[in-house]
């Protein structure tokens, strides 16, 4: 499975890259809000700091609109691809992006009727959003099993699941053991994806028995 990281922190971003398990990221109109900078600077920083699809999401809700911002967007960097909301101007925009070969990610997905349109639509990616879903007490990951599932019936969909509104690392667990194609993680759940106190205990042992060893700082 493939990580993207989910935010507009270029420290982070920075960080995980540095670290070489990054393959893409995404943004969202709350996130670049909560970075407290320049939409057009930070997506622009993004694309240097990593080589993957960097998400950057239209607020227009008209097709042409979003069109013209779209295509905005994607003269910014090579690795900009578009987030569309799931909503017909949204799809119809999706259609066209994906006739010109700029690439998309079909955001606001809740249901798996909403991901087989965005599929037909041509979209590169589908954000289906489980914790939003969680939330409302729903079981988020149902949805993607759903949609793993409809999607493989039909070989010809190419249209990959980007597990959205990711909360903790069991999330990102069973969205691999489902077969989602990407998990887009939030900084912080990406560090819990880290830890394990046997991982901690265990290295504090070795280097505590190394001491022992015979010229071994020599
Ligand atoms: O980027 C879209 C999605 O991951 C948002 O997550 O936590 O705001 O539901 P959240």
């Amino acid at each position: 499975m493939k990580f993207f990281i989910d935010t507009a922190d270029t420290d982070e971003i920075r960080k995980a890259a540095a670290i070489g398990v990054l393959d893409g990221v995404t943004t969202n109109p709350s996130l670049i809000a909560k970075s407290g900078r320049k939409f057009k600077d930070v997506i622009v920083e993004i694309c240097e700091l990593v080589d993957g699809p960097v998400s950057a999401e239209v607020t227009a809700v008209e097709t042409e609109a979003m069109l013209d911002e779209a295509r905005e967007y994607a003269s910014w960097a090579d690795n900009v691809i578009i987030k569309l909301p799931l909503i017909p101007a949204g799809l119809r925009a999706c259609n066209t992006l994906s006739e010109e070969g700029i690439g998309t990610n079909v955001t606001l997905c809740f249901s798996t009727n909403q991901a087989l349109l965005a599929a037909r639509a041509g979209a590169t990616y589908v954000s289906p959003f489980i914790g939003r879903l969680d939330d409302l007490g729903h079981e988020g990951m149902d949805l993607i099993a759903e949609i793993v599932t409809a999607y493989e019936n039909y070989p010809n969909i190419e249209t990959e699941v980007l597990v959205a509104s990711i909360r903790h690392p069991r999330h990102v667990t069973e969205a691999a053991l489902l077969g989602a194609d990407v998990s887009t993680v939030p900084p912080a759940v990406i560090d819990k994806m880290f830890k394990h106190p046997m991982t901690d205990i265990g290295l504090e042992k070795f280097l505590a028995d190394w001491e022992n060893v015979p010229g071994a700082d020599d």
